[in-house]
């Protein structure tokens, strides 16, 4: 007999792939990537048993199997189904998956307080981007949205229960990654929250993790909170010797202060190594790392966005449109005082300040 792996075959949006018997759809259309694969708001491929609480990866299963190809009657979850030899998924083709994602946003909207200007997750929210991509432009709800009593999990992690959309991740951080959980879902339904049931804090070894996890900005690092937008902020690769952890970070740097340390992401915005709270909390100055250059960034991303490296200025095409040169040219700088023709925007480190301009040291 041979050896040969039997692999199951799958068309996803009309594109067929072959994947091994036992992939979900989620993990199949993320093979192929783009819009194919469809957004993932609790699945998380480092913790065991994550996913099938959100539903925001529906996907339409138009053929079960070559050996029974009838359709699936309601739209699946692709994180918790798995591949059929001869499946045939529609998701981004389907309108009824469009139509159900966009009441999956509103629900998860419902109770979600849409505090964005003052949260420090806007830029990078999971929940932002499900909403500009896939929700509606308003919402039908009129009532109160959920309240709850003030938990102070300790020194370094935030808890914003309004804002929290119930997906599990960082309870399973906690019981999968860290020596002892303290915290969990308490109550059920309306009333169920992110909480520790007796008054403590959240400070053992590895549970920072539960930051990066979060796909919105429930849980959000203390020792970070308001200082900067992360879009104002440059991302650098970094590495330490951690006797704890991979010590492989991420360091956010505005000029030359580090303002906050993650852990690394891939494409699909999941931690590729847990790290430890050493790294992520103790360590913020530049000498305490291996610098090995900028991190990637998604094009798309609003943390690409204000770097203008290589970009080409307009010329002035006034004489040439009005087949002479302008008679009056107001020249805004001198008017306002604001923004100097001497000053270079592009070589600030980060949004300008009063001060570029007033040639005060910042
Ligand atoms: S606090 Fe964040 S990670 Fe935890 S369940 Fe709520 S949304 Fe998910
Ligand atoms: S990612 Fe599949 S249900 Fe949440």
């Amino acid at each position: 007999m041979s050896d040969e792996k039997k692999m199951f075959k799958v068309t996803i949006d009309n594109i067929t792939i072959e994947v091994e018997p036992g992939t979900s759809i989620l993990n199949a259309a993320r093979m192929i990537g783009g819009e194919v694969a469809p957004p993932a708001m609790c699945y998380y491929t480092k913790l065991k048993g994550s996913g099938g609480k959100c539903r925001t990866c529906l996907v339409e299963v138009a053929q079960g199997s070559t050996a029974d190809p009838r359709p699936m009657p309601k739209l699946v979850a692709s994180c918790r189904t798995n591949i059929m030899d001869g499946m045939v998924v529609k998701n981004i083709t389907s309108e009824k998956v469009i139509d159900a994602r966009k009441g999956v946003v509103e629900f998860l909207l419902i109770n979600h307080p849409l505090d964005c200007p003052i949260c420090d997750q806007a830029g990078e929210c999971h929940l932002q981007d499900l909403s500009y991509e896939h929700g509606a432009s308003g919402t039908r709800y009129q009532f109160p949205r959920r309240t709850f009593e003030k938990h102070d999990l300790g020194p370094y992690i935030q808890l914003h229960m309004t804002r929290c959309i119930m997906c599990f991740r960082c309870v399973y951080t906690a019981d999968q990654v860290t020596n002892r959980r303290v915290h969990g879902i308490l109550d059920r339904g309306e009333h169920a929250e992110i909480a520790t049931y007796i008054k403590t804090a959240l400070d053992n070894d590895f549970i920072g993790n539960v930051i990066d996890v979060c796909p919105v900005g429930a849980l959000t690092d203390k020792t970070f909170r308001f200082k900067n937008r992360v879009w104002f902020l440059k991302p650098v690769d970094a590495h330490r010797d951690c006797p704890k952890c991979s010590g492989k970070v991420q360091l956010w740097y505005r000029g030359d202060e580090v303002f906050r340390v993650t852990a690394r992401k891939d494409e699909f915005g999941e931690v590729e190594d847990w790290i430890c709270n050493d790294c992520r909390f103790e360590k913020k100055k530049t000498a305490d790392w291996v610098i090995e250059g900028p991190s990637k960034i998604d094009r798309h991303s609003v943390i690409s966005a204000n770097h203008y490296v290589g970009a080409h200025k307009p010329t002035e095409i006034e004489p040439e449109v009005m087949g002479r040169p302008p008679r009056l040219l107001m020249d805004i700088h001198s008017v306002s005082q604001v923004n100097q023709p001497s000053v270079d925007l592009s070589l600030l480190p980060g949004p300008a300040h009063s001060d570029d301009f007033n040639g005060k040291e910042k």
